[in-house]
């Protein structure tokens, strides 16, 4: 089984053919997996802009989808479904994704499967290990901060999710307040390489409170007010502060985990999303695991952040199950994960 993979969601526009073996066995194979980061676009405004991204995606769907073609060196005939992110997202992104993927898929007659973004950051691990569900799942990306069990594609329940940012999002802010660029995650993540974690106390919402809720507005605003005390031109405390900063993203993600672990009793836990890049906070996690006698599967790096693959694999579980969605679907802003993928948010 051969699948297409386009993502359109945010500000990489990104296509990937990969395959899977007949059956029910997991594991997945990349044939290919390209992607157009649209850095250049965005840096100088410091976040992504929607209409410009939505625009850079329309010239550069075409191409991709010919480079993607070529690298796997499969026809279009030869494909078995053509997936695309259907939400959620900035909707002029997603719209041009959807709308592509809709008309390969009338064209080539080829079922179409509009997934969620978040469902294939959440079924990605099983796309390079074998995961059996169901799997306590840590989703921390740039919108998103949610603990959840995966019963299966399209049957997750929440624990717990962030009452106001998510945790990508405090570490592009606090990116930006030290002037460190964008992306912020990677930036703070070499930054913290050479820093004191202990330096700056900083505080930690919902530590050692009941529940699986996250808050990072509090830790955000201290950032905030730690940068403007900062002597200028103090590399060594900017180094040290972003060291700190993370080591309290870890407390948090750490604590909020074992709560879950704790009422969930489930024998894996997964991470995934953009800030699973992280390699400090995959440490943490993995201890975090440990200490409850789990195991902890993150995807590889690369296939944490926004990718085609993982919208071409989450397009095969669901091909997998008879999930197949009509041409008629209609992109989707916001769409909840646990709400049932394929019923409206
Ligand atoms: O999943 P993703 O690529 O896009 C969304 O769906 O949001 O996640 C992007 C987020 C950004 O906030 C980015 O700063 C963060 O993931 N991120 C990281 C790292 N790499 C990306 N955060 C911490 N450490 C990293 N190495
Ligand atoms: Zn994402």
């Amino acid at each position: 089984m051969r699948v297409l993979g386009i993502e359109t969601s945010c500000d990489e526009t990104a296509v990937a053919i990969v395959e899977a073996p007949d059956g029910d066995r997991p594991v997945g194979r990349i044939l290919a997996n390209v992607i157009y980061s649209q850095l250049t676009e965005h840096r100088r405004f410091g976040g992504v802009v929607p209409e410009i991204a939505a625009r850079a995606h329309l010239e550069r769907i075409d191409g991709l989808l010919a480079d993607a073609l070529a690298e796997a060196k499969v026809e279009l005939r030869d494909l078995d479904g053509i997936a695309a992110t259907g939400g959620p997202g900035l909707i002029g992104g997603v719209m041009v994704g959807v709308m592509t993927a809709k008309a390969l898929a009338f064209a080539h007659d080829k079922p179409f499967l509009a997934i969620n973004h978040l469902e294939g950051h959440a079924l990605t691990v099983r796309l390079t290990e074998e995961v059996a569900f169901p799997y306590l799942l840590l989703l921390v990306s740039g919108g998103h901060c949610q603990l959840l069990t995966a019963r299966g594609p399209g049957d997750f329940m929440r624990l717990g999710t962030t009452i106001d940012d998510a945790a990508g999002e405090c570490f592009d802010k606090t990116a930006k307040l030290l002037g460190l660029g964008f992306p912020g995650g990677p930036a703070v993540e070499r930054m913290a390489k050479g820093g004191d974690p202990q330096r700056f106390a900083l505080p930690r919402p919902m530590w050692r409170k009941p529940g699986c809720d996250f808050s990072f507005s509090g830790l955000k605003t201290a950032v905030r007010q730690t940068v403007e005390k900062l002597p200028a031109g103090d590399k060594q405390a900017v180094a040290d502060l972003c060291a700190s900063f993370q080591r309290t993203v870890g407390d948090v993600l750490a604590d909020r985990c074992a709560n879950a672990l704790e009422i969930a009793a489930l024998p894996t836990l997964v991470v995934a999303g953009g800030v699973a890049a992280n390699t400090y906070l995959r440490g943490r996690l993995d201890k975090v695991a440990a200490e409850h006698g789990v195991r902890l599967v993150a995807p590889p790096v690369d296939l944490c952040t926004d990718n085609g693959a993982m919208i071409a694999w989450a397009g095969i579980e669901r091909l997998r199950l008879g999930k197949v969605d009509a041409l008629d679907f209609r992109p989707r802003p916001r769409w909840l994960l646990d709400a049932g993928v394929g019923s409206p948010a």
